[in-house]
């Protein structure tokens, strides 16, 4: 369980990049957050993550606080950013092994892990080359399968399905799925809001820092007219003033 409890955070003295911002994403549960470029959803994540400080509020993940105990909240995790251009002088085994060192994943069980994830994701023959030769989507399933590899309760991912191919893409909605069937917490950003509507149990909408909604994706279309578009919809609630 995520629980985000009036947080800001400011950039300069007088903008609010994340404004009071109230969230609880529940065990077994699919959150898509979503919002248009520049909205907060990234920031939101960082905060959440503990990559950055923030002003006011409070942050738990399963009821340990990211600000207080950084190093236990941060276990109970799996984070994929935005950009997964990281570590690119690695190989792809050895960054997945690095990732497994941090969490203290014992060898036997990180070897048939990695093996397993790298034939989901079709990576098997590309982990002895280096981060710098994959593509933007191989970049991307390394990032990600370097976060599963401790096997993390709670999912943090920020616009994950960007740059992957049609079949990683379903196959990482699939894994969504089931890992909340299983009970666990799974938030995601997007600003797509196609992806939410099929895979999200619920969705909050930010826009300039503020959550303008919360609620599910039926809660969300009985605000619209019955034939209304997604892509109406999401220009209605994200237009300015
Ligand atoms: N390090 C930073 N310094 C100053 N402003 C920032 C910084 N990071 C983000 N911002 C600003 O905060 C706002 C929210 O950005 P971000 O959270 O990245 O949005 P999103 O992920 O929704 O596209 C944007 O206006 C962005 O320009
Ligand atoms: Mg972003």
């Amino acid at each position: 369980m995520i629980l985000i409890s009036n947080a800001t955070k400011s950039y300069g003295s007088d903008f609010k990049a994340v404004d009071n911002l109230s969230l609880e994403i529940r065990d077994g549960e699919i959150f898509g957050f979503i919002g248009p470029n520049g909205a907060g959803k990234t920031t939101t994540i960082k905060m959440m993550t503990g990559i950055t400080g923030f002003d006011t509020g409070n942050i738990t993940i399963n009821n340990i606080d990211i600000t207080k105990e950084p190093i236990e909240a941060k276990k109970q995790f799996g984070f994929v950013p935005d950009s997964p251009d990281m570590f690119l002088r690695l190989k792809g085994v050895e960054y997945l092994n690095f990732m497994a060192d941090i969490y203290d994943v014992p060898k036997d069980l990180r070897d048939t892990r990695i093996i397993d994830l790298a034939e989901k994701f079709g990576m098997s023959d590309a982990l002895t080359d280096t981060i710098q030769s994959y593509s933007h989507g191989m970049r991307q399933k390394i990032v990600l399968m370097g976060a599963l590899v401790h096997e993390p309760k709670v999912w943090i991912l920020d616009e994950p399905m960007t740059g992957l191919d049609p079949k990683s893409s379903f196959l990482l909605k699939e894994m969504m799925r089931e890992h909340s069937r299983k009970g666990n917490a799974v938030f995601f950003s997007t600003h797509v809001l196609e992806v939410a509507e099929k895979l999200c149990d619920r969705i909050g909408i930010i826009n300039k820092g503020k959550l303008i909604f919360n609620g599910t994706m039926e809660e969300l279309r009985n605000k619209f007219e019955p034939g209304d578009s997604l892509e109406k919809i999401f220009l209605e609630m994200t237009k300015g003033e």
